[in-house]
């Protein structure tokens, strides 16, 4: 297993649409096991491959709190079958935006069909916070991040702040490479 590095936003990387996989295969299982793996560490809830640099769509979760017995998730080709009617909403965050939070409104539960690390095709219905999570990842999936829901205003300020973060870390980087 590897950590992988998080891409953060703004990134043109993080718009772009991923493609299907054909079959989860040693590849994909080794690159779910890799998300996995630096979702943990983070720590995150839910990680997307484009957000690690791969244009697939594959997605981890895991949902559990603190505590409770780990619960994750790898699923490719993640797909809403059906939503309910009602929607909720909740503060999101996301490890290419870090430490930014905004409350996102989404159809509360969602049906969702997705291809298991067995390659095995699984329908389940999500509530709740699993809900919001696979809604959020799939997004990914897309070029969709969570501050796409919500005001321009707020967008954009969010974005703003993590350019200027990433100009000073960029900046940070060189003045150590001079030193080394
Ligand atoms: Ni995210």
């Amino acid at each position: 297993m590897a950590l992988l590095p998080i891409i953060v936003a703004p990134d043109p990387r993080l718009k772009r649409l991923s493609l299907p996989v054909e079959q989860v295969d040693d590849e994909i299982r080794q690159l779910m096991d890799d998300m996995l793996e630096t979702m943990y560490k983070a720590p995150g809830i839910g990680l997307a491959a484009p957000q690690v640099g791969v244009l697939k769509r594959v997605i981890v979760v895991d949902v559990a709190r603190e505590g409770e017995d780990p619960q994750p998730m790898q699923m490719a080709n993640p797909e809403i079958v059906s939503v309910s009617d009602g929607d909720a909403s909740y503060e999101e965050g996301c490890l290419s935006l870090p430490e930014h939070f905004a409350e996102v409104v989404r159809p509360a539960t969602a049906r969702i069909r997705y291809i298991d690390r067995n390659n095995e095709l699984r329908e389940i219905d999500a509530d709740g916070i699993l809900a919001v999570c696979i809604q959020h990842e799939i997004d990914h999936l897309d070029g969709i991040l969570f501050v796409d829901h919500i005001t321009a205003l707020k967008r954009n300020m969010i974005l703003r702040k993590l350019t200027k973060l990433k100009k000073e870390q960029a900046r940070q980087a060189s003045k150590e490479a001079a030193v080394a």
